[in-house]
Formats: C-alpha cells, sequence, structure tokens
C-alpha cells in the first residue's frame, strides 16, 4: 500500500508536447518541416520498439522521420557515413543514434562525429560542457525531464538537498550539473553518491528529493528514504521487455510523493527529445530560442 502522492509523467508530456505541436506548425507554416533522423544498428528488440514509438510521435506531431537501420554486421565506417549523411541534410535538423549500439562498434566515437546541435540526446561532449558552462544547447534528455517533472507537481527544489543515487554519463552526473544552476526550477543543494560512497544510505536518508540513477533494481528500499521525503526514480534495467526500476515500491510506504512504477520518468524522456528536435529545426531556419 503506497501512502505517497503519485508523480506521473504522463501529464508532464502532454504539456511538453502541446508546446511542441505549437512550434511544428508555426514552422510547417513558414514552409519548414522539421525532421528528426533515427538510426538503429542491429537487432535489439527493446531499441526497434523505442525506434517505433519515436516515430509514431514523429508522425503525431509532424515532424518528418528519416530511419536508416543498420545490419549488426556494419562497420565503425558504415555507421559513421550514414551519420554524416543525415548531418549533412539540410532538411534533417535532429539526429538520434539509438541506444545501445552492437558490442563490436563505438558508440562515444559515432556520437561525436555528429554536429553537437543536431544532437537531440544532449549528449555530445560539446553539449555536455555547454551545460557544465550554463550555456545554451540542447539538454541531456533524461535530466531534463526529472527537471521539469519536478516542477510540474509543484516540487521545488530550490534550497533544498537533493540526494542522487549515480553518477553515469546519461543520468546522475547531468542531473546533478542541471538542478544545481541557478534557475527557479533548480537552485538545489545536490549531493551525488556512487559505489565509492560506501555508507550511501546515510546521504540518502536526509535527501528531500532523492533520485535513483543507479540501474540496479530494487537498489532504493524504504529504509534508504527519509520519511516524506519526494523519489523519482531514474534508474530501470530491462530483463527481456520487463522493466525492473531502481526504486522498490514499497518505498511509496515511506515517501511523501514518488513517481509510479511504470510512467514517470520516461515518458517525459521522450517529450524532450521532440523538444530538442524542434530547437534544432527552429535554430537551423534561424529562430532565436530564448531559453
Ligand atoms: N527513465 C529513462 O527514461 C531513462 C533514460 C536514460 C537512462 N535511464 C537509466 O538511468 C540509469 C543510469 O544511467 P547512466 O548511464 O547514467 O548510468 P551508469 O553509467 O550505468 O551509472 C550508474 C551509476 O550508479 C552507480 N551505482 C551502481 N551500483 C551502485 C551501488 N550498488 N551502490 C552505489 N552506487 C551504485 C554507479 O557508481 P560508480 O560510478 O561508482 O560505478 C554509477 O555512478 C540506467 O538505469 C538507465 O537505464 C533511464
Amino acid at each position: 500500500m503506497s501512502a505517497a502522492r503519485l508523480l506521473p509523467g504522463g501529464p508532464v508530456a502532454e504539456a511538453i508536447l502541446a508546446e511542441v505541436a505549437e512550434g511544428v506548425v508555426g514552422l510547417r507554416a513558414a514552409g519548414v518541416t522539421p525532421a528528426l533522423a533515427t538510426v538503429l544498428v542491429g537487432d535489439d528488440q527493446a531499441s526497434a520498439g523505442y525506434i517505433r514509438i519515436k516515430q509514431r510521435q514523429a508522425a503525431k506531431l509532424g515532424f518528418a522521420s528519416p530511419h536508416v537501420r543498420l545490419p549488426a554486421s556494419a562497420s565503425q565506417a558504415d555507421l559513421h557515413a550514414v551519420l554524416a549523411d543525415f548531418d549533412t541534410d539540410q532538411d534533417v535538423h535532429g539526429v538520434l543514434l539509438q541506444y545501445p549500439i552492437p558490442g563490436g562498434l563505438d558508440y562515444d566515437r559515432a556520437l561525436q562525429t555528429l554536429e553537437p546541435d543536431s544532437d537531440v540526446d544532449g549528449m555530445h561532449p560539446v553539449n555536455m560542457g555547454r551545460l557544465a558552462l550554463g550555456l545554451p544547447g540542447p539538454l541531456p534528455c533524461t535530466p531534463a525531464a526529472i527537471e521539469a517533472l519536478l516542477a510540474y507537481h509543484g516540487v521545488s527544489v530550490a534550497g533544498r538537498e537533493v540526494v542522487v543515487l549515480g553518477r553515469g554519463a546519461t543520468l546522475g552526473r547531468p542531473l546533478a550539473m542541471l538542478l544545481a544552476q541557478r534557475r527557479p526550477t533548480a537552485d538545489a543543494a545536490v549531493t551525488v553518491v556512487h559505489t565509492g560512497v560506501a555508507d550511501w544510505p546515510r546521504y540518502t536518508r536526509r535527501a528531500e528529493i532523492l533520485v535513483a540513477a543507479a540501474g540496479v533494481p530494487g537498489i532504493v528500499r524504504p529504509e534508504h528514504v527519509r520519511p516524506g521525503a519526494v523519489v523519482v526514480g531514474g534508474g530501470v534495467r530491462y530483463a527481456g521487455r520487463r522493466l525492473l526500476p531502481d526504486v522498490d515500491p514499497s518505498c511509496g510506504r515511506v515517501a511523501g510523493a514518488i513517481t509510479p512504477r511504470v510512467g514517470g520518468v520516461g515518458p517525459v524522456t521522450v517529450a524532450m527529445l521532440f523538444r530538442n528536435a524542434l530547437r534544432a529545426a527552429r535554430s537551423a531556419v534561424g529562430v532565436v530560442e530564448q531559453s
């Protein structure tokens, strides 16, 4: 039984996508069809599923979504060539390389061949650098989703202690940078814990807001949560199609508010991808963004 208020991602995603849809209408009226290109390498079922979700969303929003699927046997040079084709295509504004890619290929090296402004995932080193320096650029989608989810549900983080469990490049590290920025929806006192902090529960137990970003199923249990705290489940692992979250559902007995097991951060992450893609398209045609 959960006593905690639920913080669903669905309505947050809808609000972001409604804004994106409005932006698309404006661009199309000006004769520009925003385009988000996707590249999938290999036969991973989950990845193919994610691509389908993104393509369906692209169609709903009025984006073009050119797609290339490379076989698992593709070389690093094949992958770079496909990315370069999209990157130099004037009609393509954002490029997404679906993670993960087969073991023999180097994801980071491929990502680095992209123009930073086309990197809708916000993971290019230049975009990480922009985030660290507070410069404009595409934000990493899941950290941006968590900031938006908290703001939408009226959870203020400004001046409060946020503890992030995990310092990974996708989630924990960029989230810590984002929430420590000077901004009304950020401005937090952020602590990051990881395997180098053996007694990490000491920190999570004092957190007003706890974000799980470890990718270790069930790692966050009720005894790690301060009573009444806000708990955000960012980390997940998949066993086939089954989603195994970092946050044990029993944390709902202790938390004051908590993201649901399914439908929390995930849908907002997808919405952020399209927000980045819209911004890429607007900037390619010379529309200056305010934030
Ligand atoms: N919800 C979404 O839409 C979404 C989107 C993207 C990613 N994710 C999820 O976010 C998670 C994090 O991704 P990432 O790429 O940033 O992570 P990552 O690189 O795998 O890093 C995981 C982090 O968790 C820490 N950790 C692991 N086990 C731990 C333990 N037993 N005790 C303390 N710390 C531990 C690691 O510590 P060390 O650094 O010391 O090894 C590391 O910092 C993944 O589960 C991923 O699936 C979710």
